[in-house]
Parts: structure tokens; sequence; C-alpha cells
């Protein structure tokens, strides 16, 4: 399988949560590919503020993604924090790119799933996943999802993200709590199931042709 990491982050959590799910890919025996999406702040606004300078360090080595990266992908997982409920403009402005693969359905079939951060516990971490699926549907995108049989979406011991809808963590108001361990757990296993499921379809082959039509009578 060959599993597609793409995310946008500013200041390293979503950068984390992607790490976790190559870990997981990984694990399920995938060659992955992580790449971040193109940074729409001015260079100017990003160098007067030292939180935004370090989040831009931690990423300086991993390359652009291209719709070359989504071709050659079986699956393909989606990050981006939240930004007002939804996704970043960064991460929508490489999904707007990718018109030419849609008009030939070159996505269509493939395996997609979501992940964000917020920084607050109820600031629109399922809005996010949810509205960040829209256009994986019209690509054609098969979406995963995180069953509870990820259990540690489940406990009330401490606060934490994951819902049926994807990963997520919660960063706090100075967006420094890094994602806990039950978050990076529920990542790598999204990252297990994208590539599990993304291998099946591979095995199960092409979409069938649309049935004929049947004669009237
Ligand atoms: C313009 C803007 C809008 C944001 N909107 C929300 C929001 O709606 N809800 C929330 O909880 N956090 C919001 N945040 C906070 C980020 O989503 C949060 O800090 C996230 O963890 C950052 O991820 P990163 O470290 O990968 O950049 C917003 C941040 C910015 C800059």
């Amino acid at each position: 399988m060959k599993i597609l990491v793409v995310f946008h982050s500013m200041t390293g959590n979503v950068l984390q949560l992607a790490r976790a799910v190559v870990d997981g890919a990984e694990t399920s025996g995938a060659e992955v590919r992580l790449r971040k999406v193109a940074e729409l702040v001015p260079p100017e606004v990003i160098a007067a503020k030292a939180t935004l300078q370090a989040g831009q360090e931690k990423m300086k080595d991993i390359p652009l993604a291209s719709l070359d990266d989504l071709r050659w992908a079986d699956g393909v997982c989606f990050g981006s924090p939240t930004r007002y409920g939804n996704m970043s403009a960064q991460l929508k402005n490489f999904i707007d790119q990718t018109g030419e693969l849609w008009m030939k359905g070159e996505l269509v079939g493939k395996v997609a799933a979501c992940f964000t951060s917020t920084s607050t516990q109820h600031g629109g971490q399922e809005s996010t996943l949810l509205s960040m699926m829209v256009p994986l549907f019209h690509l054609g995108f098969v979406i995963q999802g995180l069953p509870y049989a990820e259990a540690g979406q489940m406990g009330m011991e401490q606060i934490h993200g994951g819902s049926p809808y994807g990963v997520s963590s919660v960063s706090g108001p100075r967006g420094d709590r890094a994602p806990t361990e039950v978050d990076l757990e529920l990542a790598r296993a999204l990252g297990r199931r994208v590539a599990w499921n993304a291998g099946k379809l591979a095995v199960a082959g092409t979409e069938p042709k649309p049935a004929a039509k049947r004669k009237a009578g």
C-alpha cells in the first residue's frame, strides 16, 4: 500500500499527529510519504512571532505536497488545524488544486481519513473533520472514520481528542499542549486502518462498470 499523509500545521500539533499517522501506516507495511502544504501566511507575519517561527523550523525538511503525490497514493490522510470550525485555507488551497484529478476521476475509490487539532475542547473538532470530508466525497474518496473499536476515544480520565469522524487533539489556549498518548495512539490506529483498507481495495481491483440498463417490459 502507498499512503500519503498531507497536512498543514503552524505550531506543530497537527505535525505531531501526522507523524503518528505515518507510524501507524508504516507498521501495517505501507510505504508512506509525509508532505506539508504551502504556507499562505506572509513571511513577515511568521517572522514576528516566535511560536510560528519555531513551527516552520520543525517542518522545514518536509517536502511540499504535489498532485503526483495524490496520484501515487492508494490512501490519503489529510490533517489541518481548526480555523473557526473549518479546515485551514492552506489545506483547502491544496485541495482546490485537484481540479484536473477530479476531471479524470483519478482519486475515485482511494481511501481518505482526516485529523485535526483545536485549542479548546469544544472548539469545532467534529465540524472541522466533517467539513474536511465534503470535498473528499466530491473527489470520490472512500472515507475512513475512527470506529469505537479504537477504545481510547471512550476514556474519561483526561482531556483527549478522537471521535468517529477522525483523530484530533486539544492544544490549549496557547497552542502548546501537545497531543496526548491517547491522541497519538488513535492517530497510529487511523494510519493502520487507512493502510489496511487501501490494501483491501487494491486487492479487490478496479470498480465494476455500471450495470447495463434493463429493457422496458
Ligand atoms: C485563525 C485561527 C482560527 C482558529 N480557530 C479555532 C477554533 O475555531 N477553535 C479552536 O478551538 N481553536 C482554533 N484555533 C486554534 C488552532 O486550531 C489550534 O491552536 C491548533 O492546535 C493549531 O494546530 P497547529 O499547532 O498544528 O498549528 C484557531 C487558530 C487560528 C490562528
